[in-house]
């Protein structure tokens, strides 16, 4: 029997291996259609998502002996770099390992972690082969199927969004689109072999990391000429196919981290790239250029104290991975700056364990210098009544996103 018409039929499971931003939904809407098990290495995070997810169709799970019943993979493990910026396979080929063990024939992976061309072929297959003993492409089948999911974002979600699909042959695409159809209702794009897939990824994160690099170019710049970045760009704003890209610190997991597997892959094979990894270095150094103007300002007061709006690498989630602004939070402590953060998103327990930093509940009131990260719809109606209730008169209020443009009248007003 075919296998999506196993999956349906509920004779077979699917199973997502990975269960964060992007392996949970996939679990969770595949549960409308399937029968699903999501495995996680966390047995935290299993036992967490329990809790919260009473739907008899999910079997949550993170030990490997409930995977036997699986058919259909779905692997959405971290792909992350490590400190020199070198791309960390750990967790993908570790998840190879343990599907590679419960592959049977007839099966199917699909990859939706975000990788360089060549790695599902390169570097996935040899260790599902080696630890199945299957052989890839007659055996069992692969595919590559890069998420889309835009973490807090209501709009663009997994139904909704257009989702790239590519397969080992004809057949296995037709499959792997079958199953994606299944939940996915803005259709497919099948794209014509696993590496033009993987590829489409990595050049869609690229693109707004050199854009956004670009603005951070233009901003200093700019600052230096006197001119306000947010207004120039209002005015170029004006024809008809300027790009909408805004200056601000570049964090999270995707777009600050995915340049790095193409320039490593590139660099593989004897390009060093040039562009791609100029922006790459620009965005990198926004949070120490941030640390800068502020030291600049509060140095001539006596024991300055800054306070930082903000932790999460974007408004509106809890994600704190690769927080830029820990950054200028060390370089102002290197300067003996007295620094206070909040964030009303942030999970203060995570924040400690991963950056070693506390945040404040209750921030003070007679600050030197007061830093917003992002827009966070909980700031964006705070007024220059609010910023001059909690810094002292000479403050300088650094509105890295310019929210509060023309808004701040009786404070030192600079943003990027
Ligand atoms: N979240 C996004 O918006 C986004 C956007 C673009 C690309 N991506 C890519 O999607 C992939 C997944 O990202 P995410 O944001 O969902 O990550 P995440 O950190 O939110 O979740 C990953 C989950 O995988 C689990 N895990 C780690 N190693 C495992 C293993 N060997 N076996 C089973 N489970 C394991 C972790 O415990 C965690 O729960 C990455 O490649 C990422 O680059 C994510």
């Amino acid at each position: 029997m075919n296998v999506i018409d196993q999956l349906i039929q509920k004779k077979a499971r699917l199973c997502v291996i990975g269960l964060g931003y992007v392996g949970l939904p996939l679990t969770l809407e595949f549960a409308k259609k399937i029968q699903v098990t999501g495995f996680d290495i966390n047995p935290d995070k299993i036992k967490s998502l329990r809790k919260d997810i009473a739907d008899q169709k999910i079997s949550l799970v993170s030990d490997p002996d409930c995977l036997q019943e699986a058919i259909f993979f779905l692997v959405a493990v971290p792909t992350s770099i490590d400190k020199h910026n070198i791309p960390d396979l750990g967790p993908l080929l570790s998840a190879c390992e343990l599907v590679g063990k419960h592959l049977k024939v007839g099966a199917y992976v699909v990859f939706e972690s975000t990788v360089y061309p060549g790695c599902t072929e390169e570097d996935c297959l040899p260790v599902l082969e080696k630890f199945s003993g299957l052989k890839a492409g007659r055996d069992f089948k692969y595919g590559f199927s890069p998420e889309r999911i835009n973490p807090g974002d209501l709009n663009h979600r997994l139904i909704n969004t257009v989702k790239v699909v590519s397969g080992c042959d004809q057949e296995a695409l037709e499959n792997i689109a079958r199953l994606y159809e299944l939940v996915v209702e803005a259709g497919l794009y099948r794209a014509s072999s696993i590496k033009i897939a993987e590829a489409s990824k990595i050049v869609e994160n690229t693109q707004r990391d050199l854009n956004i690099g670009l603005m951070n170019e233009l901003s200093m710049i700019f600052d230096r000429m006197g001119i306000n970045t947010y207004e120039v760009l209002d005015a170029a704003a004006t024809k008809w196919n300027f790009l909408n890209f805004k200056p601000g610190l570049v964090g999270g997991h995707c777009i600050s981290v995915d340049p790095f597997y193409l320039t490593f892959r590139a660099s593989s094979l004897g390009y060093e790239s040039k562009v791609i990894s100029a922006s790459r270095y620009i965005n990198d150094e926004m949070a120490k250029y941030v640390a800068r103007k502020i030291i600049h300002h509060v140095l001539k007061f006596q024991d300055p104290v800054v306070l930082i709006k903000g932790v999460t690498f974007k408004e509106n989630v809890s994600d704190i991975r690769n927080s830029k602004i820990v950054d200028t939070v060390k370089e102002l402590q290197s300067f003996h700056i007295k620094v206070d953060i909040e964030d009303p998103y942030a999970d203060g327990e995570e924040v400690r364990l991963q950056y070693g930093i506390q945040l404040n509940d209750y921030p003070g009131k007679h600050y030197d210098a007061v830093i917003i990260t992002v827009p966070h719809s909980s700031y964006v109606d705070l007024n220059d009544d609010y910023f001059c209730s909690i810094t002292k008169p000479e403050a300088l209020i650094a509105d890295l996103k310019g929210i509060y443009r023309n808004k701040i009248l009786n404070r030192k007003y600079w943003t990027l």
